[in-house]
């Protein structure tokens, strides 16, 4: 039996509209002309900053901060968000992978039991996303994987590739593969029939979320299902290469191939007694493809041919939809949120991002657990994100509508919470496109203006913070800290994540005026915003919640 009631704050009244909100992406770190966040024009930002010094600090939200495996892991959405609304470290995805295969314990479970029925006859087929950039999967976790099925009876086995240069460098796909082949040759020694079979780049072929655009996972399924793709190759190194060169897109973009045989046939479509698992651990952009591979009913593209399968995901994606049924490995029990707990305290909370990240805000936020706790008490709005483009010829997003929103929602009096997520650091930083980094910038802070002027007329509170970084370092540096240059003397951009820290900023006239951060939790990470987030709504956090930032002096 859960005591949902949370304890009176001794000293911070309720009732007050407190304003979270999430830069995605948004990062501290030193000024240089590749952190876009210094080069664009942030006037609110900046003023925070210099503001009152015990109200902005900064946070971890890398690492062994968020539960990621070691402090060499850049932070993501996913786990920041986890982090951000559990107010607890939970081992996540990228570790208990790795536990799991470590001990041999993924071979015993229900999961591997149940595509093992299918090694007889059948073929294993492993889809996911090939790169070790540790966010959605890792290379040698899939490297592993191989091996342990093989050894346990898997004898035809089909990898198909999604490309990543988002994560990681553009251009390391082909390296990537290259090992993949290596891989796949000495099983083959070892009588094992395994090839790769289908690829794409991830943000073309299969990886999409949040129901953004279907096409993307249709693209992947008529390649991984039923063999038929534009594009037709004897072996995936001279795919990958040959497309770079030919279509000018890059690893993030790469259309979608199927490997041939010698008669022009492709070598590894999904048929009816075969196996399939998707090695990402990460939820997000594995949840469209389970429900095409899991659900009877589905009409969101036509998948001609519906095979009978043995699936498999490496995580079950959504705790909520039970989705995918099977797994190989249990995901971390992300359970009393934030988010619940407030619901059962007469907390209102409205939440709202556009499309590519709002189950951020939502779902991740959650706990990776799709809907309402309590929609008497949560209204959230997602704003349709423009699909089809890449988001450094529209570097604006839709963070001023956002903005709009979570104004109105803050003036009209029926929410005590209102949380948002402000894509475009994120988003555009991912492209490596500078000039339009600098421009999301800027107009995210332009959007916190908006929020922040809205706080001030309902003498409310503020917190505004990040998930991990991105945009204040868009060029790869080596160890000390200088930018690498390629061979033609051009700076190697970064795409990915950072290991920085986030901001975290506190105010509005609603805060009564002793609030300032403690100095006694410098490590505090993304995960210790949950608790003062409750007490900023007038309660104390649960005994087990990471320690709060806050503390009240009486003057
Ligand atoms: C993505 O899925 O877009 C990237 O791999 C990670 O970005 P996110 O963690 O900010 O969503
Ligand atoms: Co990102």
């Amino acid at each position: 039996e859960i005591g949902w009631k949370l304890e009176d704050h001794p000293k911070l009244p309720k009732g007050k509209v407190v304003a979270v909100v999430v830069l995605d992406g948004w990062g501290e770190a030193s000024p240089n002309p590749y952190n876009c966040i210094h080069v664009a024009d942030t006037p609110t930002m900046d003023s925070l900053k210099k503001g009152v010094p015990e109200r902005w600090r900064l946070v971890r939200a890398h690492g062994t901060a968020v539960g990621l495996p070691s402090d060499d892991d850049m932070g993501n959405s996913e786990v920041g968000h986890n982090a951000l609304g559990a107010g607890r470290i939970y081992a996540q995805g990228a570790k208990l992978v790795d536990s799991a295969l470590a001990s041999g314990k993924i071979y015993e479970g229900e999961g591997f039991k149940y595509i093992k029925e299918c090694f007889e006859d059948g073929t294993l087929h492993l889809i996911g996303l090939l790169s070790d950039g540790g966010v959605h999967s890792r290379l040698d976790q899939l490297q592993s994987l191989l091996k342990g099925a093989s050894e346990h009876g898997a004898k035809r086995i089909r990898v198909h590739i999604l490309t990543d240069g988002r994560d990681v460098l553009d251009g390391t796909s082909v390296g990537f593969v290259e090992t993949l082949e290596d891989d796949l040759a000495k099983l083959r020694e070892k009588g094992v029939d395994a090839k790769i079979a289908s690829g794409g780049g991830r943000m073309n072929v299969t990886m999409d979320r949040y129901e953004n655009d279907w096409g993307v996972v249709k693209r992947g399924w008529d390649a991984q299902v039923l063999g038929e793709a534009p594009y037709k190759f004897r072996n995936a190194v001279e795919a990958v290469k040959k497309l770079r060169e030919e279509t000018k897109a890059n690893d993030q973009y790469l259309p979608p191939f199927v490997i041939v045989d010698e008669n022009g046939m492709a070598v590894g479509p999904i048929l009816d007694g075969d196996a399939v698992v998707t090695f990402n651990f990460r939820a997000d952009r594995m949840v469209m493809l389970a429900k095409a591979l899991e659900y009877e009913d589905f009409d969101k593209f036509d998948r001609v041919r519906f095979p009978k399968i043995h699936y498999a995901g490496m995580l079950q994606y959504d705790g909520e939809l039970k989705l995918p049924r099977y797994y190989l490995v249990s995901p971390p029990e992300i359970e009393r949120t934030s988010g619940e707990y407030l619901a059962y305290n007469g907390v209102r909370t409205f939440a709202c991002s556009e499309t590519v990240k709002f189950g951020h805000v939502t779902f991740f936020w959650n706990g990776n657990r799709s809907g309402y706790f309590n929609q008497e008490m949560e209204e959230y709005v997602e704003i349709p994100s423009d699909s089809g483009i890449t988001f450094n010829v529209q570097p604006k997003m839709k963070a001023l509508e956002i903005a709009e929103k979570a104004r109105d929602a803050i003036l009209s009096g029926k929410f005590h919470e209102v949380r948002v997520n402000l894509p475009n650091g994120d988003m555009v930083g991912h492209t490596g496109d500078i000039e339009a980094t600098v421009v999301a910038c800027k107009t995210t802070d332009d959007a916190v203006k908006m929020i922040l002027d809205a706080i001030e007329q309902v003498s409310g509170i503020y917190v505004i913070t990040a998930d991990h970084g991105n945009a204040e370092d868009m060029v790869k540096r080596d160890k000390k800290g200088e930018p690498i240059l390629d061979k033609n003397g051009n700076v190697q951009i970064l795409t990915s994540h950072t290991l920085q820290p986030v901001p975290l900023a506190i105010g509005g006239p609603g805060l009564l005026p002793g609030v300032k951060f403690r100095k006694d939790v410098p490590d505090g990470g993304l995960a210790n915003v949950a608790a003062m987030v409750m007490n900023l709504h007038g309660f104390e956090a649960p005994n087990d919640y990471e320690p709060t930032l806050i503390e009240v002096a009486d003057n």
